[in-house]
């Protein structure tokens, strides 16, 4: 029978004897899957293990420095990468949600290569592929796999000569969870919800700014932040905002606005593939619209997604 404590042992057992001295690098996303993955692999060589953590400028709002600050409290060797300013220069002027993707991507291949190239003696690439990504990207094929560019499996590039090490490749993301809190990797990474690689930009409809993603930031906390005070966080699968790029009239006192709507979506899904809109309680969307609008400058108007996947999908881009 499978149980976490089992699956641990052999697991770090077996990382131990595959890669004996040598040294790993591997990006982490501050999601469940590369943090759990990262700490089998902590355990099973210590500091031999180098994790690298960007800051692409698309995060939540605090999210680098809190998520930063946990992977030292893990005893993660982590190096942190700000590298915002490298990400808007290559999302500028690109509204395009693929060409948004490819932009993403290659700067984060730079970045990571960059700091891979500062490691000693690096042979492997520790990643945090789980099961349902395996079969995934061997089973889609043809024009469904180009509806949205999601998954990194597969991507490593050519410069960079590292076998892959994957420990949780054979497990759901359940099992993962559970592996994770057999590890004491704290409850606010294992109940985190699943958070896009390219992050708030394909949440931003059309093109990127710092100014954009402060908005975005800034209704996104308010929301993410009301989920949990009000105890429903746990009761959805993923939630985010999403900034239109539209601007509406409204009032202020006895002034006209022409300001930016945003939508709020949160979802119910086993694993992503459909998904069903939450019917959060109206006394709680009727919160979240008085307090966005009013703490967040720049937004004048709330609406809630209401669509289901398929036939929407749970991003906008
Ligand atoms: P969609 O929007 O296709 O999303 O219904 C399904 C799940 O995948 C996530 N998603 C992505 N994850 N890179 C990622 O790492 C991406 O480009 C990407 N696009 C969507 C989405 O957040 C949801 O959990």
């Amino acid at each position: 029978d499978w149980t976490s404590d089992t699956f641990i042992d052999s697991t770090v057992a077996q990382l131990k004897e595959k890669i004996g001295n040598d040294n790993v690098v591997m990006g982490l996303s501050g999601g469940v899957d590369s943090s759990v993955a990262a700490t089998l692999i902590h355990r099973a060589i210590g500091k031999n293990l180098y994790c690298v953590f960007v800051d692409n400028g698309l995060l939540r709002k605090n999210e680098y420095e809190e998520v930063l600050e946990s992977y030292k409290t893990l005893g993660l060797n982590v190096i942190g990468v700000d590298a915002k300013k490298r990400f808007y220069d290559a999302l500028a002027g690109l509204s395009d949600p693929e060409a948004k993707r490819k932009a993403i991507g290659r700067a984060f291949i730079e970045v990571f290569d960059d700091e891979a190239h500062k490691i000693e003696g690096v042979k492997w690439l520790g990643q945090g592929t789980i099961y349902p990504d395996v079969i995934e990207s061997v089973s889609v094929k043809g024009p469904s796999a180009t509806i949205k560019s999601h998954h990194n499996v597969g991507g490593l590039p050519d410069f960079m000569k590292l076998s892959v090490v994957e420990p949780l490749n054979t497990l759901f993301k359940d099992e993962v969870r559970e592996v994770g809190r057999a590890l004491d990797i704290p409850e606010a990474i294992i109940g985190r919800h699943p958070f896009p690689g390219p992050g708030l930009a394909i949440r931003i409809l059309g093109d990127i700014t710092a100014e954009k993603v402060k908005t975005l930031q800034e209704v996104d906390y308010i929301f993410i932040q009301g989920l949990k005070d009000s105890g429903l966080y746990n009761q959805v699968w993923q939630a985010g905002a999403i900034l239109l790029p539209i601007q509406s009239v409204g009032v202020m006192g006895d002034e006209r606005t022409y300001e930016k709507v945003v939508a709020l979506r949160a979802v119910g899904s086993v694993d992503g593939m459909t998904a069903d809109w939450i019917h959060l309680p109206y006394e709680f969307l009727g919160k979240m619209s008085n307090e966005i609008i009013n703490r967040v400058k720049g937004v004048n108007r709330v609406v809630y997604d209401i669509s289901s996947k398929p036939p929407a999908t749970i991003e906008w881009e």
